[in-house]
């Protein structure tokens, strides 16, 4: 159920949903942000702009357009501030929140990338942790909800934090 993979998340094509590590104006940015719409195209940018923008630790689904997948959950991680700033809070509410979105809208197979630990600063091992305990957390919850959980990393290191995180 709870997987790891190394690659590009816009190139995954057995899920229904790849989630997005956006920022509060859902009008695109650098990193994997950036890597979405533009592999999903200039509609996906037209779409995002009608959805009012994002709070921290919320989460918003649109089309995936020319991405191989139906849907692209838009969730906003914390900027890391020392770890003062509730950001471990608001990164797991990331986490639950567009697990919320895809089991409003039917969907059993999703993709996260590692959310925050770019731009964003969060250290990688806390954010894997974190990750891994709120969709443990939630699958708990929700037994029947999901058949497919994984995160697509785009480096070695991120990804053996995600292992580790794992096998805890
Ligand atoms: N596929 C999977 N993971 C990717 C990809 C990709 N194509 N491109 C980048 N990543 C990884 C980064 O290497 C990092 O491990 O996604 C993780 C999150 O990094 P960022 O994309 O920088 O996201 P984040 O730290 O949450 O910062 C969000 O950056 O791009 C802007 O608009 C975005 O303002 C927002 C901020």
């Amino acid at each position: 159920m709870l997987q790891t993979e190394l690659g590009d998340i816009t190139k995954i094509n057995d899920v229904e949903a790849i989630v997005n590590a956006a920022n509060k104006s859902l009008m695109g940015g650098g990193g994997v942000d950036g890597a979405i719409h533009r592999a999903a195209g200039p509609e996906l940018l037209e779409e995002t702009k009608k959805l009012g923008g994002c709070e921290t630790g919320d989460a918003k689904i649109s089309r995936g357009y020319n991405l191989p997948v139906d849907h692209v959950i838009h969730t906003v991680g914390p900027i890391w501030n020392g770890g003062n700033s509730e950001e471990a809070a608001l990164l797991a509410r990331c986490y639950r929140r567009s697990l919320e979105v895809a089991m409003d809208n039917g969907i059993k197979k999703i993709a996260f990338p590692s959310i925050s630990t770019g731009v964003y600063h969060f250290p990688v091992d806390q954010a894997a942790s974190i990750a891994v305990d709120e969709v443990r957390k939630v699958i708990s919850e929700q037994p029947e909800a999901f058949e497919l959980i994984k995160w697509i990393l785009f480096d070695e290191e991120t990804k053996a934090a995600y292992d580790a995180a794992l096998n805890e």
